[in-house]
């Protein structure tokens, strides 16, 4: 499976049989981004919430290969209201899907879309593909159920914001990644804007200070997993 990183919380995982699977893509009205929507195609969008940098170029994507999204329930009646396909779920409720499992979890923050509409609560994603765990924790404040998540699933790879302002800030964020003991931390959420500036150095070193591994993805790079 690769992990590519598009800056902010965008990813995109292409498994090892070959499907597209989105996260959060905001590209377009994003100046970090290296690549914008009119570049990738998806066949999966998985949305952790309805914020505009979250929601992002979705439909666009969406709308080219007739992609299906997955996010919880009133997210997704929105998406099936503008017209697209939606699998419904919830925070605590996991799925298979072809690609792999897709579990959610819960996220401190709020799910107001670009045209004020209210999509339910903020999310947070586990996903079980080709043999490893990945935990996208959506944008949220730090809580303790994330110890619970890392004790009952063995997380490969943390991706979680550092950014602060909306979010954890780095330290909340060290401590996220103590409670959770992920294999590897990836810092996202972070220098898209000035108000959300933070150095993933400083967060890569406390990482590596409480005895966890952290990789910094350059915005654009693609990493196997
Ligand atoms: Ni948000
Ligand atoms: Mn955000």
């Amino acid at each position: 499976m690769k992990l590519k990183y598009f800056s902010h919380s965008s990813f995109q995982i292409t498994t090892n049989a070959g499907r597209v699977i989105l996260i959060d893509p905001f590209l377009d009205g994003n100046p970090t981004s290296p690549v914008k929507s009119d570049e990738i195609n998806a066949d999966f969008i998985v949305l952790t919430h309805g914020h505009g940098d979250h929601l992002g170029d979705s439909f666009k994507i969406a709308k080219k290969k007739d992609a299906m999204f997955i996010c919880v329930n009133e997210l997704a009646n929105y998406c099936i209201s503008k017209g697209f396909k939606a699998h419904n779920m919830h925070i605590g409720g996991a799925y298979n899907f072809e690609f792999g499992r897709v579990k959610f979890t819960i996220a401190h923050h709020g799910s107001l879309t670009p045209d004020n509409q209210y999509t339910g609560e903020a999310s947070g994603v586990l996903l079980s593909i080709d043999g490893k765990i990945l935990y996208h924790t959506g944008d949220t404040g730090l809580f303790y159920d994330m110890k619970l998540i890392g004790e009952m699933n063995k997380v490969d790879y943390m991706l979680l914001p550092i950014g602060d302002n909306f979010t954890m800030g780095i330290d909340d964020a060290v401590k996220a990644v103590e409670l959770t003991n992920p294999g590897l931390a990836i810092p996202m959420h972070y220098n898209t804007f000035p108000v959300i500036e933070a150095d993933p150095n400083e967060f890569k070193e406390k990482v590596e200070k409480i005895g966890k591994a952290c990789r910094i993805m350059a915005f654009g790079e693609e990493i196997e997993l």
